[in-house]
């Protein structure tokens, strides 16, 4: 096409691609470019406005690094991670949530009944489930890899009084597919919001604030894996998660329980608390692969 228009700009940018291209590549990149012309027709973006944009995406580059992926986070804040989990989601497994930028690969193994409190102050949380596959049937040895922050709101990646594996484990799921632990009360923490992400949350009045969660990977041999996170149903952010990872299924009561009755076996801090705790039971369900 010699005289490109507004009009007709977008099918020329089609009609450019090779014959060769991969039907999926054709696809998306024409829906992308459909969707982004349209966008900029709609809104009349100016030039200044345009190299602003420019300027961000350049930033949000600049500022990624091996520990700190400013692209994630930019998807995360738009929904778009979200959107992408929830439209691949199988209705009758655990709904899946965001994975976060603070996953560690080499998550400690954990006996059942482990302790991530230690000498951390505040409530014991007794935590306890069972994976399932979508049948109700439990699954023997699947891994539960579990991760939160310290109750100063940290992940161990961004504190230096916290050793990197602190609050991160890798647990096995017994012979009745059963998993169980025993923390703190995890806390509602701000995204990092120095950055480009920062600015367009503040552009836009939006806070940084994600409510408390534990996250979970759930994994087993023949199984899909999945991400997600388990949240509490009096947390001030959950009905207003700035990376949208809320679903009604992931929402649990910390159920309260009265001094005396932690269990007298079966977990690392049996016979040492006296005190009231809370329990959480998340019975995550994975699928079949076919
Ligand atoms: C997190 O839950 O760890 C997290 C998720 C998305 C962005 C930042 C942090
Ligand atoms: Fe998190």
């Amino acid at each position: 096409m010699r005289t490109v228009t507004a009009d007709n700009i977008t099918d020329t940018f089609i009609g450019y691609f090779g014959e060769e291209t991969d039907p999926r590549v054709k696809e998306i990149m024409s829906s992308f470019a459909k969707h982004l012309h349209g966008f900029i027709k709609e809104t009349e973006i100016t030039h200044d406005e345009w190299r602003y944009a420019l300027e961000l995406l350049k930033w949000t580059g600049d500022i990624t690094t091996d520990e700190r992926n400013e692209f994630v986070l930019l998807s995360d804040v738009l929904g778009v991670s979200s959107l992408v989990d929830m439209i691949h989601s199988n209705p009758i497994a655990t709904s899946s949530s965001v994975l976060g930028p603070f996953h560690i690969s080499d998550a400690p193994p954990k006996e059942n009944g482990a302790d991530f409190k230690r000498h951390y102050p505040g409530e014991v949380i007794l935590v306890e489930g069972t994976v399932r596959d979508t049948d109700g049937n439990p699954i023997a040895g699947a891994k539960v890899d579990i991760w939160q922050t310290a109750p100063n709101g940290k992940y161990s990646s961004q504190d230096e009084e916290q050793d990197i594996h602190s609050f991160h484990g890798m647990f096995t799921a017994d012979e009745n597919g059963r998993y169980a632990f025993t923390t703190v009360r995890p806390v509602s923490y701000t995204v990092p919001s120095d950055g480009p992400v920062g600015k367009i949350l503040n552009a836009t009045g939006r806070h940084p604030w994600r409510p408390s969660h534990l996250h979970y990977i759930v994994s087993a041999e023949g199984y899909r894996s999945l991400v997600t996170e388990v949240f509490p149903d009096d947390d001030p952010y959950l009905d207003q998660d700035t990376v949208f990872g809320v679903r009604e299924d992931l929402v649990t009561t910390y159920t309260a329980k009265p001094a005396g009755s932690f269990p007298s076996e079966g977990f690392e801090l049996s016979g040492k608390v006296d005190q009231a705790y809370s329990r959480i039971d998340f019975d995550p369900i994975i699928e079949k692969l076919d």
